[in-house]
């Protein structure tokens, strides 16, 4: 898949949504850790914000990346979710979303996990429709815009959207890891 012309840039910062949770009773397991459901939820959510900023538009959840929870969030942890759309390419639309955990009386903070969401912008009818280029400006976000072809043809051929033969960027990594 090709990616179409586009007239509108938007900067990737423009968009950038950071949400702020507390840990309640009512989000966590019987061992007063955070639920895995909960903060999918919420990371969904802050997510599909900072693809209808980008996007100015309604959005779809298209899919979600594999997402591994290695460290529990605890009852009253304050959590911090950080969404960036990372590269936009016709109707879809790649976003990061970083995942901080805080105790904030114990003085403890730590990044808890990540992922990748992609959405897709859509008319009133849940047609498809083009989306603003994704323009990024520091390290971190250049070294995401990178990744995010390679990202997309992996989670596209996994979706059997793709046939592994069109997927040239992922093809140029294996022949790069071999040598
Ligand atoms: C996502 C959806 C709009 C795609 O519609 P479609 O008719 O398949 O449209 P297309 O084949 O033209 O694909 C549109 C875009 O979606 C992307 N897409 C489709 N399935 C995808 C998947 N599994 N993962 C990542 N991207 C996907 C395509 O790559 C394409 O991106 P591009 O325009 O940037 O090239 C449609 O499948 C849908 O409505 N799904 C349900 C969404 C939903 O209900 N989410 C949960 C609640 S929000």
């Amino acid at each position: 898949m090709e990616q179409k012309s586009m007239t509108k840039k938007k900067f990737v910062s423009e968009s950038r949504v950071i949400m702020t949770e507390l840990v309640l009773p009512n989000d966590t397991n019987t061992l007063n850790n955070l639920m895995g459901g909960r903060i999918m939820h919420w990371m969904d959510i802050g997510s599909a914000i900072a693809a209808q900023k980008h996007s100015n538009r309604i959005v779809v959840t298209a899919s979600v990346d594999n997402i591994s929870f290695g460290k529990p969030i605890q009852l009253g942890d304050v959590v911090t979710l950080e969404s960036s759309v990372t590269r936009a390419f016709n109707s879809s639309m790649e976003v990061h979303v970083k995942v901080k955990a805080e105790n904030i009386p114990g003085g403890k903070s730590e990044d808890t996990h990540s992922a990748f969401l992609t959405f897709v912008a859509v008319d009133q009818g849940g047609k498809p429709i083009d989306v603003p280029e994704a323009v990024p400006e520091t390290d971190e976000e250049k070294e995401l815009f990178a990744g995010a072809l390679r990202r997309r043809q992996l989670r596209l051929i996994l979706a059997k959207r793709m046939d592994p033969k069109e997927a040239t960027e992922l093809k140029s990594l294996f022949d790069l890891t071999n040598e």
